[in-house]
């Protein structure tokens, strides 16, 4: 059944696509979009059109699943083509989100009117392309080169009103009927005797050149800064800029080809590896099973830098907060920091006082837990120690009801042991989250052996509500993110002993798109905090393991980073950013010395190549352990909580992109030198061996 269907109600025909959920513009709705159209146009009786999708949105944009196949329809700029030189006046009934390909539909409309809430924007850059389908060359023509580019280059969403005001939208609606709304707007245009207005035509916002080059040069300078590595921020500006000095037809052309470009980029498949990756996260059994709680008031416990981050990501979501601290001192200086972070956002204005005033009498702080006892959820985030951990948890199956979620915030401890302390081990989880927690995006919710489906289900309910971006994990030393950070961690460690400068390897990372270099982490997480967890990992070490001492020696001196002003790096208010500590090249060639290593040169693409081995190694054994349920939720991890460049997709996407083939021989070759930390793994192997792709898991 074609998902475009027409009707004529008096001289008006009005267009439906349904294509759900977001009426993505597939090979079916273009077909039955240009027939549709081919079909009107032939119509005498028909004065205006009227293009509409009734359902949840007018077209989010087009089918992201097409792009890179080799489709028999026609293109989308055709059909652009066809809406704004068709002989009737054509009208674009907008409501939801027109994005992308939606958007450019409804530019390529005579005139647009919009239900009111409806969200317009070109967010191509988001997936590593341009907008495809005239979008480059109309909506400067609607709103001008400025904002345009703006909103070209950001992917950002523009309110409706703000879209109206701009000139992308010529009338807002008062209600959602979008199809009552076009057809009365369509009779008003008719009775106003206006006739066809192709957006093409309209010239009167690029005519200032001067104006334009200033935008032109200004996007550029915000490009070449905020987006130095990506490749189609850089492309729609200049698609903006020769489109200009053509006509439309070559403009069109020019933008075909860059477009083109932006397709065959390896970006654009790393960037839509995330989209779908983001949205399979959700794909887990608890949540088809389970039934969300809808918990209200939540309790912390802990206030330092993971308990006040929690506390606030959970008030930002309208929860009232009870943190509990060992002392009225420990609740004070949470609180300043609570205050003084909402200050700042007072003082950069992205909220006002009296909204500050509310959230902060979500808040209180106690010394006494058995405040805990009406809470719906509580979470955790005491120091890094099992028995500490498990007093707590002891204390709280005495004090709140049996259904309060109890959840922990641990970094790399066993959910299950301090799930064994409470009577209903069926209410228990891990909720890791990111410091700065009310910041950082992801959240990994650790699901225990007896975790109940519907604690699983609260848990993403929660993370929805707090704007998280969930990943499930099972339990394991680390779960996924860390488990694969300390895998790498030691990797590079190894690296250092044998020769290879903490500063080079960090800079290869960033050249790589990382956000930070792996010793930047370090110093910004807290030497300390890597150092206690080798402690209490020591007794559990093989004899035949490779150690690196160079890290224990740094945190010896007391040097753990930004919190203590030196670390790998130096800090301070008259130091220049990434000014490397002098004294660790020396620390490294005393190690070396004492364990009788001769240093040896590493090539930037070695540093690279046993970096992503490690990563796709530890990976791969997650995988095997069923710890994550897909690779791309591996990827999410990465792109969202450890600074792993989202134009690369993610480590398990960048090793189908680089191919299984090469990393397995690497670690191959790594293994020769170092069999216990290299030996490959099973997974790995039977996937090249099969000539499949982590892909192929997902
Ligand atoms: N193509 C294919 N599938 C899409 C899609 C698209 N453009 N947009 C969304 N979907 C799918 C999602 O994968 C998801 O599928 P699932 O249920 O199987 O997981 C489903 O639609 C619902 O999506 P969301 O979960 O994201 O729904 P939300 O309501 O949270 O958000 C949305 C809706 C704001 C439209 C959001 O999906 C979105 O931002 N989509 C992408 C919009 C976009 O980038 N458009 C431009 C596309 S590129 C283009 O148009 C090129 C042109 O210039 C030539
Ligand atoms: P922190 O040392 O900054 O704060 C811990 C707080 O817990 C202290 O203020 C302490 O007074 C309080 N506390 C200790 N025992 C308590 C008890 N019995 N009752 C009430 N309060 C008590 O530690 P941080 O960094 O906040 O870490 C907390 C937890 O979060 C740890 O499990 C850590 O592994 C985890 N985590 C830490 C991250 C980080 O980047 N710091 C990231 C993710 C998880």
């Amino acid at each position: 059944m074609t998902p475009v269907k027409y009707k004529i109600i008096d001289e008006i025909a009005v267009i439906e696509v349904s294509n759900p959920p977001v009426n993505a513009i597939s090979a079916d709705v273009r077909i039955g979009l240009l027939d549709a159209l081919e079909v009107l146009s032939l119509k005498d009786d028909v004065a205006a059109i009227v293009i509409t999708a009734p359902e949840r949105t007018f077209l989010a944009g087009a089918d992201i699943k097409e792009f890179g196949k080799k489709i028999d329809a026609p293109s989308l700029g055709q059909i652009c083509d066809k809406i704004e030189k068709m002989n009737k006046i054509t009208i674009a009934s907008l409501h939801g989100t027109p994005l992308g390909g939606g958007l450019e539909v409804a530019m390529s409309a005579h005139y647009r009117i919009a239900a009111p809430k409806t969200k317009v924007g070109l967010p191509e850059v988001l997936l590593g392309i341009l907008p495809g389908a005239g979008g480059t060359q109309r909506l400067p023509r609607l709103c001008g080169v400025s904002m345009a580019l703006d909103m070209m280059i950001t992917g950002k969403h523009v309110p409706i009103e703000e879209a109206f005001e701009n000139g992308i939208i010529d009338e807002i609606a008062i209600d959602d009927k979008t199809i009552e709304n076009g057809i009365s707007y369509a009779k008003k245009i008719i009775s106003q005797g206006l006739g066809r207005r192709p957006t093409s035509e309209i010239t009167n916002k690029i005519q200032n050149k001067k104006d334009i080059e200033e935008s032109i040069s200004s996007a550029k300078a915000t490009a070449l800064k905020k987006y130095k590595n990506l490749f189609s921020p850089h492309a729609i500006i200049k698609c903006v800029e020769e489109g200009l000095n053509l006509d439309f037809d070559n403009a069109i052309k020019n933008e075909r080809r860059l477009f083109n470009d932006c397709i065959e980029s390896p970006q654009r498949q790393g960037l839509i590896h995330s989209f779908f990756a983001e949205r399979a996260i959700n794909k887990i059994p608890e949540l088809q099973n389970g039934k969300s709680l809808e918990p209200k008031k939540i309790g912390v416990i802990g206030g330092g830098t993971m308990g006040t981050g929690i506390s606030m990501a959970a008030m930002n979501a309208g929860f009232e907060v009870v943190m509990i601290e060992q002392n009225q001192d420990a609740i004070d200086k949470a609180l300043k920091k609570i205050t003084s972070t909402y200050d700042r956002s007072v003082r950069l204005g992205r909220m006002n006082s009296q909204q500050q005033n509310e959230i902060m009498n979500l808040f209180s702080g106690k010394t006494d837990i058995s405040q805990l006892k009406d809470r719906d959820l509580v979470i955790e985030a005491v120091f890094e120690n099992m028995d500490v951990k498990k007093e707590v948890f002891i204390k709280l199956n005495q004090i709140c009801n049996q259904n309060c979620i109890l959840a922990s915030n641990t970094s790399y401890l066993d959910i299950n042991e301090i799930a064994k302390v409470v009577d209903n081990p069926l209410r228990v989880i891990g909720l890791h989250f990111f410091s700065p927690a009310n910041i950082m995006k992801l959240l990994e919710i650790v699901v225990a052996d007896e975790t109940s489906d519907d604690t699983v289900c609260t848990a993403f309910n929660l993370a929805k509500k707090m704007k998280k971006i969930p990943v499930r994990s099972g339990v394991c030393d680390g779960f996924i993110g860390n488990r694969i950070l300390s895998k790498y961690l030691v990797a590079t460690y190894h690296m250092v002993e044998d020769g290879a400068s903490p500063f080079h390897i960090d800079r290869v990372l960033r050249e790589f798109g990382c956000a930070m270099g792996v010793f930047q982490v370090i110093d910004l997480a807290g030497g300390d905090i890597g150092w206690a967890t080798r402690k209490r990992k020591a007794p559990f070490r093989h004899k035949d393991d490779r150690y690196v001492e160079i890290a224990d020696r740094v945190c010896e001196r007391g040097w753990f980073g930004q919190k203590t002003s030196k670390g790998y790096y130096l800090y301070g208010e008259d130091v220049a950013f990434l000014t490397p500590n002098p004294e660790i090249e020396v620390i490294c060639s005393d190690e070396r010395k004492r364990v009788g290593i001769m240093p040896r040169e590493f090539s930037d693409q070695e540093i690279l190549d046993r970096y992503i081995a490690a990563m796709v190694f530890e990976g791969t054994k997650i995988l095997q352990e069923k710890i994550a349920l897909r690779p791309s939720d591996i990827d999410v991890v990465y792109t969202n909580g450890y600074g792993f460049p989202r134009w690369r997709g993610g480590p398990m996407k960048y090793a189908d992109m680089i191919g299984l083939d090469k990393i397995l021989d690497n670690i191959n070759k790594f293994a020769k030198e170092d069999p216990r930390f290299w030996s490959p793994p099973l997974l790995l192997e039977e996937l090249v061996k099969n000539n499949q792709n982590f892909d192929s898991l997902n």
